[in-house]
């Protein structure tokens, strides 16, 4: 089979490997379509701290168990399935609370052990999650983008009252939007990047408003209009975003971090506990994916807003050049593998 590794950083290659065999609890999925996501591209150029390499990329990936190991009903074969990247030991600390997603010994597919940019991918089978038949092949590989939305919503328990403010129209951005205006009807969800072309995809995805903060403040742009925003999501993750959402939240708001940065926030407390509002982070998903396959069956999400480009995997390459370089065309890059 062939597989997209990353050999070193700057080093990708499409290595012939063999077939893996499922073991004990695990199924093999023939991979279909999967989706490029940042943190393929930051494995590949060597931003990640915790990718180790040579490593196989991808953690968006859908496609057809063809063989199931040993503990595994073989009435799975043939099965549709979307691959959760979250593998998680289901007794530490994190995952008696709920919170596989930071369990102690995480391993994430595509990052610390093999992903799905392959032709084939072993994987748990409780991991592989089922596919109902009414969702078609491209929703169905946008389920684990759209699962980082949901675990947002899940911290931040999204009311009709909210007014939400959310930076960076990028593919996170624009899941939580989807997320916040189809699942739980917020009454204004306001946008803020500085691309006026995610700008408008925002709008594609719901938004209600949208203000360029690289051309205007983003403090008079709401305090014009008289808006406080009672939940602020930060999908752009630069430092200095935290202390002016401390600024511009209601009091009672709910801030939500999603960001890596290493470098410090400055922040002062009394802008926090003045106004009692509350910090969330959110990391990857936990137990997401029966919930955002919910949303699929229902309608309540259009992951085709976010698809803007479907390539061979052969072409990897290329895509992955696409989705670092053209952030005003480019949203989602999905790879086909072959029949
Ligand atoms: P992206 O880079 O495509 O999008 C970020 C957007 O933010 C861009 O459109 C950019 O123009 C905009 N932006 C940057 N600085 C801004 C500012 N000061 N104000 C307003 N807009 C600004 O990235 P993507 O894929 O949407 O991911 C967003 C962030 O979320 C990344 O930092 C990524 O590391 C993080 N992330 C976190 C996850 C988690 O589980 N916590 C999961 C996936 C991504
Ligand atoms: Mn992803
Ligand atoms: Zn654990």
């Amino acid at each position: 089979m062939k597989s997209i590794v990353i050999r070193q950083p700057n080093e990708l290659v499409i290595e012939e490997r063999e077939i893996p065999t499922p073991g004990e609890g695990e199924v093999r999925v023939k991979v279909k379509l999967a989706g490029i996501c940042g943190s393929d591209s930051h494995i590949y150029r060597g931003h990640n701290p915790f990718a180790k390499y040579p490593r196989v990329i991808g953690h968006e990936f859908f496609g057809l168990i063809d063989a199931v190991g040993e503990g595994v009903s073989k009435q799975r074969i043939g099965e549709r399935v979307s691959v959760d990247p979250v593998i998680s030991c289901g007794h530490c600390y994190p995952c008696s609370v709920g919170k596989p997603n930071v369990c102690t010994s995480l391993v994430v597919l595509g990052v610390h052990r093999d992903g799905g940019f392959s032709e084939y991918a072993v994987v748990p089978a409780r991991n592989a999650w089922h596919i109902p038949d009414s969702i078609e092949d491209k929703h169905a590989v946008m389920v684990e983008p759209f699962t980082i939305a949901a675990n947002v919503t899940g911290q931040a328990k999204p009311t009709a009252q909210d007014v939400a403010l959310i930076y960076g129209a990028g593919p996170m951005g624009l899941v939580t939007i989807q997320a916040l205006k189809g699942v739980y009807n917020v009454s204004q969800v306001i946008v803020t990047d500085r691309i006026p072309e995610r700008l408008a995809m925002a709008e594609r995805s719901g938004a209600d408003m949208t203000i360029n903060n690289g051309e205007r403040s983003l403090q008079e742009a709401l305090e014009e209009k008289g808006i406080k925003p009672t939940l602020i999501i930060d999908a752009a993750c630069h430092p200095s975003i935290l202390q002016e959402a401390v600024n511009l939240a209601s009091p009672a708001g709910r801030i939500v971090l999603m960001g890596f940065s290493t470098e410090p926030s400055q922040v002062a407390q009394q802008g926090i506990t003045g106004k009692e509002l509350t910090v969330y982070s959110t990391r990857l998903n936990a137990n997401k994916f029966p919930v955002v396959i919910g949303w699929l069956e229902k309608g309540l999400i259009d992951p085709d807003k976010l698809i803007t480009h479907v390539m061979d995997y052969h072409l990897v390459g290329e895509a992955i050049e696409v989705f670092e370089k053209d952030q005003k065309r480019c949203c989602k890059v999905l790879l086909t593998f072959a029949e």
